[in-house]
């Protein structure tokens, strides 16, 4: 089992981390690699961009994302989903003001989890109305701006959250000023974050299993009913959906159906208890998760079949327990940015280290590493890269892609198969980078982040600028 990337058992390293030797070192699988992604002459190209012009353009390393397989990937998730549902685009896995704009051309909504998120989203011209704010500890001042922005949904996370809410909306009442900055006058739209008892992972999910963690309300323990009472209580709020997220890079869609039954449960006991919710309570949101396929061996399932799935069981479980089917919301982040993006860096050094029993191990240095992809060494995250400026009928040998910051655990591909002519200069392309990637950079050893640009149509352009040295030294008090 491939420990989870983003619940508690992250941690767990896989005792056997095996890869496989690739038939052919210079195949792109599809299921990998961007839909724009190619090789012409042995040279791998972008959306039709050589990447040695792009690395010329904008040095290395850098993040290259495929304009076309983002929108693509918007598009797949509103066909599946279809009119009866939400998609709202988790903006956590990446998120720049292109990036934005996209996403409301596309039609999308919008997850934000920060007030720095929200703020970008707001200047980037997103309608509140279509965002909605998450975050386990939210401060005044982003609750405050959320409101005031007239955003479309506030997902609460803890008793002190629906409080200071409830204090938001009474002083904008008393204050007579109930209304958002777009003119209208309403009470703040909220929904629960329940904690529905299920533990995702990639291969398998644990019913029951996972109350010890910071999220949400939990079901089993009635601090969801008791939340929903505090919300109701409350003359400036209204409950509009129902939400739960069970974890990321998800490939079994059975943890979904039983989070889905789970809420219609609640959502069932919810209206016995307060039949006034029934009007105001419209959607169920399960959250984002969908995994994608770092290498050939993921298998994630598609889109539409998740869809399918999902759609069904909300259904079926509504109008067994006679309930008005209400509007489903998703929130997928990576499986809509992850695929499209690629990360392209330069080889500075390479090292073959004899291991026992006479094998050897070749180590790939690059010009990047856990600074521009932290996702190898904390979650032990499998990678596929190719060499990509040129091809090599060479014969493949057992490497580590490696980064340049001081420190062991800096791996950027654990096990990978690289052919033996590899050299100092040539250019290496590691896939699926888009999403948890840049969004988690960081300067560690006082590295600039890369540029992350945009591929299409054989055009190229820069979305975030590299970081440069002044960026950093204008945080010095000096
Ligand atoms: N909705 C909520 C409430 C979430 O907490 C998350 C992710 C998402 C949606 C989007 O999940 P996605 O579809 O992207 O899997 N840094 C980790 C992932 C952390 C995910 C946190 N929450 C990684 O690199 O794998």
């Amino acid at each position: 089992m491939r420990a989870h990337p983003a619940g508690p058992r992250h941690g767990e390293i896989p005792a056997d981390h095996t890869s496989f030797v690739p038939a052919d070192l210079n195949e792109l699988d599809p299921a990998v690699w961007p839909r724009g992604a190619g090789r012409s002459g042995g040279v791998m190209t972008l959306a039709g961009n050589d990447v040695r012009d792009l690395a010329m353009t904008y040095g290395t390393p850098f993040l290259a994302m495929d304009e076309q397989d983002f929108r693509s990937r918007c598009q797949d998730f509103a066909d599946a989903f279809g009119s009866a549902a939400d998609v709202h685009y988790a903006a956590k896995a990446f998120l720049s003001s292109h990036i934005v704009k996209w996403l409301a051309q596309e039609g999308l909504s919008l997850d934000v989890c920060s007030g720095g998120e929200l703020r970008l989203a707001l200047r980037a011209g997103f309608p509140p109305e279509q965002i909605a704010l998450h975050g386990s500890n939210k401060s005044q001042v982003e609750l405050e701006t959320a409101v005031e922005a007239g955003v479309g949904a506030i997902v609460v996370d803890s008793f002190d959250e629906i409080g200071r809410l409830a204090g938001i909306a009474d002083a904008r009442g008393s204050a007579g000023s109930a209304s958002t900055s777009n003119g209208s006058s309403r009470r703040i739209p909220v929904m629960i974050r329940v904690t529905v008892g299920v533990e995702a992972h990639t291969h398998e999910f644990i019913a029951t299993a996972h109350e010890d963690q910071k999220f949400g309300f939990s079901l089993a323990g009635g601090d969801a009913a008791e939340g929903v009472r505090r919300i109701a209580a409350a003359p400036g709020l209204e409950l509009i959906g129902l939400h739960s997220h069970i974890g990321s890079q998800i490939f079994d869609p059975s943890g979904f159906e039983v989070s889905a039954h789970r809420l219609v449960l609640l959502l069932k006991s919810v209206i016995a208890d307060h039949p006034e919710l029934a009007q105001t309570i419209t959607t169920l949101d399960l959250g984002g998760g969908l995994g994608i396929a770092y290498t050939s061996a993921d298998t994630p399932p598609p889109v539409d079949a998740m869809a399918k799935s999902l759609t069904a069981i909300v259904e079926r479980e509504c109008q067994a327990a006679g309930l008005v089917v209400p509007r489903i919301a998703v929130e997928p982040g990576r499986a809509i940015v992850g695929p499209g993006t690629v990360t392209v860096y330069e080889i500075g050094t390479i090292k073959d280290v004899h291991l026992d029993g006479g094998v050897v191990r070749r180590y790939v240095s690059v010009d990047g590493g856990m600074s521009d992809n932290i996702r190898t060494a904390l979650y032990d995250a499998d990678y596929t890269v190719v060499l990509a400026s040129r091809s090599s009928a060479a014969l493949p040998v057992r490497s580590r892609v490696v980064g340049k910051h001081c420190e062991s655990g800096d791996i950027v591909v654990r096990d990978c198969y690289l052919p033996a002519d590899l050299a100092v200069g040539d250019l290496v392309a590691v896939a699926a980078t888009g999403a948890y990637c840049y969004a988690m950079a960081s300067n560690y050893n006082r590295l600039p982040r890369p540029p992350l640009i945009a591929v299409t149509g054989g055009t190229s352009r820069l979305l975030l600028r590299r970081e440069t040295d002044d960026d950093l030294m204008l945080l010095e008090t000096w």
